[in-house]
């Protein structure tokens, strides 16, 4: 009996939503953080240069809005033009986390993007999605399906 044997990689590689925050672009920061970003493994497959209004940037962070930090944290996304993008690694949420480092840039690791860069746990450089379900709904915030560019 001919046996037929189909070997079928699937690779469904996982995504994750950053934000190259204000105080990355007022710093001129933007490519160093990009580099790392794409030294540590992931590929971006949108990005773009916007500026958040006080009313997209509390939209995005809704999630926050009883937390004390709320408004300062809107104040900050809105106070200049930011860079969304989306990356693409295996294990892309939980990798990009650890390549940012901790929240308060004095607790991440050595090495990290905050660690590097950030001046404070409110102006720390960088976003990260924290699940695969917000990176999804986070990426759909920023960007339509025609923005979103795979391949090399
Ligand atoms: P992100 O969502 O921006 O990736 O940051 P994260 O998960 O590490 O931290 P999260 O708890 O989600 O907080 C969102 C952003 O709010 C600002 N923040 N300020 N002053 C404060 O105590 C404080 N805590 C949080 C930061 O910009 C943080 O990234
Ligand atoms: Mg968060």
């Amino acid at each position: 009996m001919l046996q037929l044997t189909f070997n079928i990689a699937l690779t469904i590689m996982e995504r994750t939503l950053t934000i190259l925050k204000p105080d990355c672009v007022r710093k001129n920061l933007v490519g160093a953080v990009i580099n790392h970003i794409e030294r540590a493994g992931f590929r971006v497959v949108a990005m773009k240069k916007i500026r958040l209004t006080t009313e997209t940037a509390g939209e995005f962070y809704a999630v926050h809005r009883e937390r004390p930090f709320y408004g300062e944290l809107v104040e900050f996304m809105s106070s200049g033009p930011c860079v969304p993008m989306i990356l693409e690694k295996d294990n892309a949420v939980a990798d990009f986390r650890t390549v940012i480092g901790a929240t308060d840039p004095a607790q991440a690791d050595a090495g990290t993007v905050r660690k590097l860069y950030a001046d404070s746990k409110g102006e720390n450089i960088v976003h990260g999605s924290d699940s695969d379900e917000n990176a999804a709904i986070e990426a759909a915030f920023f960007f339509s399906t025609e923005e979103v560019v795979r391949g090399n």
